[in-house]
């Protein structure tokens, strides 16, 4: 490596802990592809020596091939490493980057400025504390600009520094500048962004980047490099209230019993009183354990593990806090959603919600607005496309501890989970809990599932038939139930067609009422089996994810899933209710299996094929297995 410090060729041990010692900021670059974005960066990591001789010289081959600085350095290079970014000359993905100088570390996430790379953003700066907002000294402000200063502010980064690159270009003129910072600071004043330090710049010349500008003696600020080694990095984490979400119980033999996480906020010590939530339980901490040392006070962004005086029960995903200032717990949110992924939210759908070490199930509501990012107006909308911001409500199927994101990013952000692709489809920032949810309680009721069902002498269970319009669910469900209802069974039939004429008569067939439509049906299908009904549902119920949510409200075995399988064009050929015709004549929009998808189950409990077995023989294989799987005593 080119020499950083002569410490590391006389004394590494006095340099290994000489930067042990050193803060850390996390910073993220905010600029579009001509702003010269990579060029700063490269620079940055130049001027602060993180090169390796070997990486220099291949910078050098490469400045000359390919650069587009002639024989000098082409910074960018350094930072575009990506091949497919070097051809198209744009950076798409976050990436982050480390350097360091004598005062401070640094991790910088080089975020794309594109509207469409939103959430690459959004990942890059959930974690920074300061962002660099680049500006071509010869646009201005721009709409991309407002954009990334709006998130900025929305992702709760406090401190902002604006580089107005490329002066050498505009001849260093300070009339330009001072119109600039005029423009950014009306603007940082409406959304709210207080710290604000503008420096102009020349990434390429490296003036004003590591050390002085010569371009324009009428700046007398500090470089870039000075501002961010003096940028305050812990904001007063360490004053607040504590705060340590449990990463795991760490339990290596029945002596030890600790749990183990990261301090987001404020301190502890030996005899603390502290409490559990969301269980509420309380305790005080006995010891403080880092790598078998014990230390006498723990502060924010220390990953510690705590022993406690008494046994209490806590597990992964609880949070423990000062036991005389808890933050709320809470089970639904006003929230701003950030929407990543290419299928668009679906309000009712079940996600899964992640808070820190957190996981539980989550529905978000059709959004309250979304937010045009680029002039911050609200806009009416029925759901989030990807990139695009909402505020919706949240309801979770478990309480959590929470605070808001403005004032905590640990315990007020969330991420949303697809519960089948596994995929991060969303984050959000939570704003307040809803009162309703607050003041709306479990009320006890002493008859209980077990007791109505032992009073009808059977148990209470769903068959669930998911299969195309015309596959023969109904016929099938409508047999089932003949069949149980002769042996002295009480059921009920929910069938598609009948429920939409009642209780779901206001949804119709997009994406979202499907979702919305099959929610209720799973609850009034949870409703009855608890009431120790048999119930047959037999609903089109396109979508796994949606199944599985009406499998989720069931105890294990108490859900049958029937797939009834008859492919589209035997389906098609029946047309029992001349829906597929006009479907295809194009007078039937959204019509399952030709412009609306249908998601088979993987593993139902049952199958059938109706192109070989008849409805009566399909109703008699689920009765039997009725009768012999489920045992209808208690
Ligand atoms: S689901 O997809 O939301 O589960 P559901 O089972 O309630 O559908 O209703 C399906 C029934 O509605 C079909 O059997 C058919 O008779 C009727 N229908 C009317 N329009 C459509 C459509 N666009 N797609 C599917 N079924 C439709």
């Amino acid at each position: 490596m080119a020499h950083q410090s002569d410490l590391i060729a006389t004394d590494i041990e006095a340099y290994l802990l000489a930067h042990q010692h050193k803060s850390l900021l996390r910073f993220i670059t905010c600029g579009s592809v001509d702003d010269g974005k990579s060029t700063l960066i490269g620079r940055l990591l130049y001027d602060s020596k993180m090169i390796f001789e070997d990486q220099l010289a291949a910078l050098q081959a490469d400045s000359k091939r390919v650069g587009t600085q002639g024989d000098d350095i082409d910074f960018a290079l350094l930072v575009d490493g990506l091949a497919a970014e070097r051809e198209q000359g744009i950076t798409i993905d976050v990436a982050y980057r480390f350097f360091s100088t004598d005062k401070r570390k640094f991790i910088v996430a080089d975020t794309p400025g594109h509207e469409q790379y939103t959430r690459n953003m959004v990942t890059g700066a959930s974690t920074a504390q300061a962002a660099v907002i680049l500006i071509d000294a010869r646009r201005g402000v721009l709409t991309q600009t407002r954009r990334h200063a709006y998130l900025v502010k929305l992702l709760g980064i406090r401190h902002v520094v604006l580089a107005v690159n490329k002066m050498d270009l505009v001849g260093w003129s300070q009339a330009r500048f001072d119109e600039i910072i005029a423009d950014c600071h009306a603007f940082a004043a409406q959304i709210g962004l207080t710290d604000v330090i503008a420096i102009p710049i020349s990434a390429l010349k490296g003036e004003n980047v590591a050390g002085p500008g010569l371009g324009g003696p009428w700046y007398q600020g500090p470089h870039l490099m000075s501002v961010l080694e003096s940028l305050p990095v812990d904001d007063d984490l360490s004053e607040r209230a504590f705060r340590m979400p449990v990463q795991w119980v760490n339990r290596p033999n029945s002596d030890f019993r600790g749990f183990a996480g990261l301090v987001v906020s404020g301190e502890v010590r030996p005899g603390d009183p502290i409490r559990a939530l969301p269980s509420g339980r309380t305790s005080t901490v006995a010891r403080i354990v880092v790598s078998s040392e014990d230390l006498d006070v723990a502060v924010a962004g220390q990953s510690v593990t705590l022993t406690l005086a008494d046994e209490i029960d806590v597990s992964r995903g609880e949070v423990l806090v000062a036991a005389q200032t808890p933050p709320e717990v809470a089970d639904q949110f006003e929230a701003t959603i950030v929407w990543m992924d290419d299928d668009p939210l679906l309000p009712g759908r079940t996600y899964l919600l992640k808070q820190g070490t957190r996981t539980v199930g989550a529905t978000v509501s059709e959004p309250k607005h979304k937010i045009n990012v680029n002039t911050l107006e609200k806009l009416a909308a029925k759901r989030l496309e990807l990139n695009e911001i909402g505020v919706c409500n949240l309801t979770l199927d478990s309480a959590i501890a929470f605070e808001p994101y403005a004032e905590n990013r640990d315990l007020g952000g969330i991420i949303l989970v697809d519960r089948l692709s596994n995929r991060t489809v969303a984050a959000g920032l939570l704003h307040f809990a809803l009162r309703r949810s607050q003041n709306v309680h479990w009320q006890a009721i002493d008859v209980d599932k077990a007791a109505r069902g032992a009073l009808k002498g059977q148990r209470g269970r769903v068959v669930w038939l998911t299969g195309l319009s015309g596959s023969g669910k109904s016929t099938i469900a409508n047999l089932v139930e003949k069949k149980l209802h002769a042996e002295g069974r009480h059921t009920y039939l929910l069938d598609g067609d009948n429920v939409r004429h009642g209780l779901n008569r206001d949804l119709g067939f997009t994406d979202a009422d499907r979702v919305e439509n099959i929610r209720r049906v799973a609850e009034v299908a949870k409703l009855m089996v608890d009431a120790g009904l048999i119930v047959l549902v037999s609903f089109i119920s396109p979508f796994r994810a949606e199944r599985e949510l009406a499998r989720g409200l069931m105890a294990e075995g108490d859900f049958v899933e029937v797939f009834v399988d008859t492919p589209l064009d035997v389906a098609e050929s029946r047309d029992v209710k001349g829906l597929y015709k006009k479907a295809r004549a194009g007078e039937l929009k959204n019509f399952t299996g030709i412009d609306s998808p249908y998601e088979p189950p993987e593993h139902p409990e049952i199958r059938i094929d109706t192109t070989i077995e008849t409805a009566a023989e399909a109703a008699e294989r689920i009765t039997a297995r009725l009768n012999v799987a489920l045992d209808y005593t208690i």
